[in-house]
Order: structure tokens, then sequence, then C-alpha cells
């Protein structure tokens, strides 16, 4: 099976460069299933249903969330009616939504994880236990299992890699909104890792948020509200992750970077 991962999609920029790429990318890497993270997707903050029903318009099949995931309240009105928006499985039993999906293409099953981390961010249940339980439940089904982890922490997200190595068929890390380039199968597990895919949006900012305003808050501590800027460049960034059907273990991965310093080459 082929997957592309869309990382962090921020704001109306982010989402017209997934409308602009997407369909480059699947010319270019034939992917039979496309995983975004849509956690900033309305404005930076969570995520609605037009802008949902639209990612999926733009040929995404699963979305998943994070620390945002709440900050549109209509999510609540919606999170329960499909299948293809997941939110973080160690979020509260009372949270509405699920945090494990699976979706399948041409006979095989793919099981799609969404976990949050815990170091400076806040504490929710054990994302480690969380997702060896889970990734037991899904095995009953299918060996093919990708998991993205949106944490903050590089050690914490290479620790779920190795945690999983074996286990997952993709740990792949969201959140910093800055692509990391170690990515890498891990060995004797077959887990393809990356510490980071990056974002999708705004590329002259700071992780997607006007930059003044970020600048302001980082030299005064002073409440500012951060805003996606409208206008400007943009960038995608994301990964291409291979699985073999049968045992479940990646066999290649490649990160994806768009921008105007790396132009898309097909
Ligand atoms: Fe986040």
């Amino acid at each position: 099976m082929k997957i592309v991962f869309i990382g962090d999609i921020v704001g109306s920029p982010g989402r017209e460069m997934v409308e602009r790429y997407l369909p480059r990318l699947k010319k270019k890497y034939s992917p039979d299933v496309v995983i975004a993270n849509g956690e900033n997707a309305a404005s930076g903050r969570g995520i609605t249903k037009r802008i949902f029903d639209d990612l999926l318009r733009s040929g995404v099949d699963v979305v998943t969330m994070g620390n945002h995931t709440w900050d549109q309240k209509e999510i609540y009105d919606f999170i329960d009616e499909t299948d293809y928006l997941i939110r973080p499985a160690n979020f509260s039993d009372e949270a509405p939504g699920k945090g494990m999906t699976s979706v399948t293409k041409n006979g095989v099953t793919l099981s799609v994880i969404n976990l949050h981390g815990r170091t400076f961010l806040p504490p929710h249940e054990d994302p480690f236990a969380k997702a060896t339980a889970l990734i037991e439940e899904a095995k009953e089904i299918s060996p093919l299992v990708f998991v993205d982890f949106h944490a903050e922490a590089t050690s914490e997200k290479i620790a779920m890699g190795w945690h999983l190595n074996g286990l997952a068929s993709a740990v792949v890390g969201t959140h910093t909104h800055v692509q990391t380039s170690d990515s890498r199968i891990l060995p004797e597990g077959g887990t393809a890792y990356i510490t980071d895919v990056g974002m999708t949006g705004p590329y002259d900012e700071i992780l997607g948020m006007k930059k003044e305003d970020v600048i302001y808050r980082f030299q005064t501590n002073l409440p500012v509200r951060f805003e996606v800027p409208k206008n400007g460049r943009a960038q995608l960034n994301g990964v291409f992750i291979e699985v073999d059907d049968k045992t479940g273990q990646a066999t290649h991965i490649e990160r994806i970077m768009i921008n105007d310093d790396h132009p898309f080459e097909m």
C-alpha cells in the first residue's frame, strides 16, 4: 500500500496548497490512501464541517487532529457522524469522536491512529499504553497501521517511534510544523518514522502565524491573537510511505517539501 501524509494544514493558504498540489502528488506517487492533519485548518484553530468536506473532496481519505481539536465548537456536531475524522485516542473517554479508524483500498485495509503527546502539552492519558492497546485491536483486521503522533517534544516522538517499532507500519510526528530530516525505516521492526512531517500553509511566517505578532509576543510577553495571513507564499510538507501488504512493514519513506526553494518535481 502506498500512503501520502500531509503535514498540519494551516488556514486557507494550507487548504489552497492541498487543492493545488494533491492532484500532482497523486500523479507522482499513486497513493492508495491520503491522510492529512487538519487540526489547524480553520484559521489555525480546529476544523469546520465545510473545511472537512472540502478536504475529502480534494482527495484526502482521513483527517487527523491534535491539541486544537475542539477549537471550532461545531466539531461536536459532526465528529460522531463520520469515520474519516479522528481525534487523539488518548483524550478522555468522555470525549466525542474516536481515535482510530480504518480505510480499505484495493482490498487492503489500513488502520489510522491519532495520539497526543504529554510533554509540554496538557496531560492526557498515556499515549504509549493507548497505542499498544489500539494496535492490538487493529491487528485483528490488518497488519497495516499508521500512527500520527501529535506532540511537542522530539524526544517523546522518537520514543514513540521505537516503542511502536515492529507494531506500527508508520509513526509520523506532527504539531511542531518544521519538517525534520530524520525520516527512516527503523531496523528490525520495519516501522517508517519521522519526528515531524512539517506544515502546509504560509511559508514566510512563523509556524503559519503572522510573524510580526509572534515576534511581538516573544519581545513583550503580552497577549497577542495570532493570525494566519491570507496572502503571501505558501508551502506543502508531507511524506510518502510504502508498506508491504502482507507483513505491514514499511519498505520506503520519502519526505515531501514543496515551496519556492524546493519546487515540485514530477
Ligand atoms: Fe498542534
